[in-house]
């Protein structure tokens, strides 16, 4: 990428810097340049190999003679009696130049570069103060030159010098560019495109923006700590008071050991935005102050309680999810999709099958049950409840169902794993029970949102306690023949919410009605019809009341579409695919993807449309064909909610742009699937821009290699493995043990039909 890369301080980031560029082909040649007591390590840098050759500035040279003859003996060094000749040649040629000194320096940097400034190079940093960058460039250049594009590596290690250099310290951390209005978008784009060629997570802001968001988590925090040990420092020298501190003082204190000079440069660089939040604090610490003299322990209790639950949602972001193994996919790029498939069952129609099975007189017989990780946990939660239920096996269950008011109390909580919907629905119908009971799950689960459901059915007199967050555990208080029917709008199109409220609505007093803002799948309306219970449904409003019984009936629950989704991308996007895909259920409310690709100019037919127990189901024929970028129809997005992963990889495949938008609700799934995908195909080198409620994909360009991850999302996962079949180079896909959840054959089937995939377990 850059024929010539000159660092200007090679420590621990411009050591990591260079590594990670050597590592990732990212520059031929990489020169180090630094001041004379920076000779050290620059020698070391080259030594190791990190760094090809190094300039050294001779101001002040001569009178340490120790370092002369140090110096005068290595190859690398480049000596000159011209205080400014060492840089002249270290920048000569650049096509890049990355400053990786502290703050307080940059400005000196740039009066030194001025003269040799070239427009054919590209000038950026590292600094942690992003204004003082570029209010020091506009000092010493009298405005910000275009070619220059400050940006900030959120990553850092203890230790120090390039001995400490490791070269992936960037990867997977974010990194923040704050380019001025003026900046060259061309010089932009390379900067972003060094860093993600580093693995970096890359978000473009103004350095405003950037320094006022570290300031209130970096620089307040370090401030905090100085300050506290400088004030308990003095009481020490008095009454030995640090002879009893423990483990709290040290975790609070740590950052008191920071490099002071490196601190005080930080703090005058972002003073102005620093003093505000230092008044914040004090306001903070008289609130609190207040409470102590007022006696005010229940605010106090809150205080703290919401600061540890904010802390939690600080840490979720770094937790690795808690698996039993961990699953990395590697894709090699290349192949096609070719041959006959049927994807397991409809997750959806399997878990509401358990649930209405159950609650029916009478056995029920399904065939085609998911058998995959969030249908089991419904499962299990009803065997929890008392009820017998033999299978699966091969896709085959037997139901004895105990009657609507037949679930008895579960010994324990009810352990819902990763299962969104498994929550969603129980805690609706759980609110109504004679019993009480507690619904928990995985750290995906534990941090969706829950008020969507509990707020509505607080308004029908439920008792349901969640986090103060609104999140899972839910403790839910029984309140059999105390819940009033409720006429309901939603607030946001979801299929979770209704049928929560639908099956609260079994138990309630009077009618419970739901009116959804757009078309949402409608399973729990049909499955309730098969089963003889009256469900009324006008327009967009579906209402039911306590009067009615579930009669047993058998369910054949059609493939999900939801799977078959990456199959049908798949073999749209991969030249030479024909594929036919067997029995997928087609129920209008679930057919978006098919309508998107189509408008998309995907080659999909559906043949042999036929009903089976309530529910259209079809065969799907997808051929390859090459697509092009659509602004996505908005009244398409609820009905394909779950399909938006592997739409992206389409939209990277197809040529010009693809916007989505209206999607917020993806930012709650498994994952932030805006941000997870947008972050990976950035890596895969696409033009991806995440939006608030959804993307914007410039496609037809290449799509890379790579190492990306899915954040425990399956959805993901299988998203980013279709995206292999495109590729230029190998990509491999990180937590992949989720597909366990919705689809645990996607590995074998996706190989069987032509996708090279190794599964590595560990
Ligand atoms: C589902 C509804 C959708 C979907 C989820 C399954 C269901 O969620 O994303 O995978 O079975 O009702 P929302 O209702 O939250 O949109």
């Amino acid at each position: 990428m850059f024929n010539k890369l000159c660092i200007i301080g090679v420590g621990l980031i411009g050591g990591s810097v260079a590594k990670a560029a050597r590592a990732n082909g990212l520059a031929k040649t990489i020169v180090g340049y630094g001041r004379e007591q920076d000779m050290f390590n620059l020698q070391t840098a080259k030594r190791l190999g990190v760094i090809d050759e190094f300039y050294i500035d001779s101001v002040g040279w001569v009178s340490d003679s120790v370092t002369q003859q140090n110096a005068d003996t290595h190859v690398g060094l480049r000596l000159s009696p011209n205080p400014t000749y060492a840089i002249e040649q270290a920048v000569q040629n650049a096509d890049c130049v990355l400053i990786a000194t502290p703050v307080a320096s940059i400005e000196a940097i740039f009066t030194q570069l001025k003269p040799f400034w070239s427009k054919d190079t590209i000038y950026t940093d590292v600094g942690s103060t992003k204004g003082s960058v570029i209010a020091a460039a506009e000092r010493v250049f009298g405005v910000v030159p275009d070619n220059l594009v400050p940006a900030h590596p959120i990553a850092g290690a203890e230790q120090s010098g390039v001995e400490a250099a490791l070269v992936d310290l960037f990867f997977h951390k974010r990194l923040i560019i704050t380019p001025a209005k003026c900046a060259n978008p061309a010089a932009v784009q390379t900067i972003k495109a060094f860093w993600q060629g580093q693995g970096a997570l890359v978000s473009v802001m103004d350095a405003q923006h950037h320094d006022s968001i570290l300031a209130a988590t970096s620089h307040l925090p370090h401030i905090l700590a100085f300050a506290l040990v400088d004030m308990l420092g003095h009481k020490d020298e008095q009454t030995e008071i640090f002879k009893y501190a423990a483990g709290g003082f040290r975790d609070f204190t740590r950052i008191a050991s920071s490099d002071p000079l490196m601190w005080k440069d930080i703090c005058a660089a972002n003073k102005q935005e620093i003093l505000p939040l230092i008044e914040q604090l004090r306001a903070e610490l008289a609130k609190i102050h207040g409470l102590l003299v007022n006696d005010d322990y229940q605010q106090l209790f809150s205080t703290f309680a919401y600061a540890k639950s904010a802390r939690q949602r600080f840490l979720n972001q770094f937790e690795v999810p808690i698996m039993s193994k961990s699953i990395t996919f590697h894709i090699q790029n290349g192949g096609k999709l070719q041959g006959e498939a049927r994807v397991p069952g409809d997750k959806s129609m399997s878990h509401r099958s358990i649930m209405l099975g159950s609650l029916a007189e009478g056995v029920t017989h399904v065939k085609g049950f998911l058998e995959a990780e969030d249908a089991l946990a419904t499962l299990q939660a009803f065997r929890d409840m008392g009820v017998e239920i033999e299978g699966p096996v091969n896709g085959e269950l037997t139901i004895h169902g105990v009657g609507k008011h037949g679930l008895k109390k579960p010994e324990g909580d009810l352990y819902l794993g990763n299962s969104g919907t498994s929550m969603r629905l129980l805690s609706g119908l759980l609110a109504g029970q004679l019993f009480n009971s507690v619904l928990t799950g995985d750290k995906s689960l534990s941090g969706r949102p829950m008020k969507r459901v509990t707020e509505p059915l607080a308004l029908m007199g439920a008792d349901i306690k969640t986090t103060e967050k609104g999140t899972a555990p839910l403790v839910i208080t029984g309140k059999a023949g105390q819940l009033q029917g409720i006429d309901y709008l939603m607030p946001m199109a979801s299929a979770q919410v209704k049928s929560c409220l639908i099956l609260a609505g079994l138990y309630a007093q009077g009618e419970t009605s739901v009116t959804e803002p757009a078309p949402t799948r409608d399973h729990t309306e049909r499955m309730l019809a098969g089963f003889s219970y009256p469900v009324k449904q006008e327009d967009s409003k579906v209402t039911v009341t306590a009067d009615g019984k579930l009669t047993a009936a058998d369910i054949d629950v059609p493939s999900d579409i939801s799977s078959a989704a990456f199959f049908l991308v798949g073999a749209s996007i991969a030249e030479g695919s024909d594929l036919l895909l067997k029995h997928v259920g087609i129920n209008p409310t679930r057919t978006g993807v098919i309508d998107i690709l189509r408008l998309m100019g995907a080659n999909i037919e559906v043949l042999n449309e036929r009903e089976v127990g309530g529910e259209p189901v079809a065969d799907l024929h997808v051929v390859y064909s090459p697509l092009k970028g659509i602004d996505i129809p908005e009244d398409l997005v609820p009905l394909a909610i779950d399909e938006f992963p592997v739409l992206f990889v389409a939209a990277a495949c197809a040529k010009g742009q693809t916007r989505l938008s209206g999607a917020e609700e993806l930012r709650v799934k498994e994952s932030d699937r805006i941000q997870v995908m947008a972050d990976g195909l950035q890596i895969l080198g696409v033009d991806a821009v995440p939006t608030a409620d959804g993307m914007i994909i410039q496609g037809g360009g290449n799509i890379g290699g790579g190492t990306v991850t899915s954040h425990g999302d399956h959805r993901i996962a299988m998203a980013f493995s279709i995206a292999g079949l495109r590729a230029s180079a190998p990509i491999t896909v990180l937590d992949c043990a989720n597909v366990n959840t919705s689809f645990p054959e996607f590995k074998d089937l996706v190989k069987n039909l032509g996708l090279d995939l190794v599964c590595e377990e560990s």
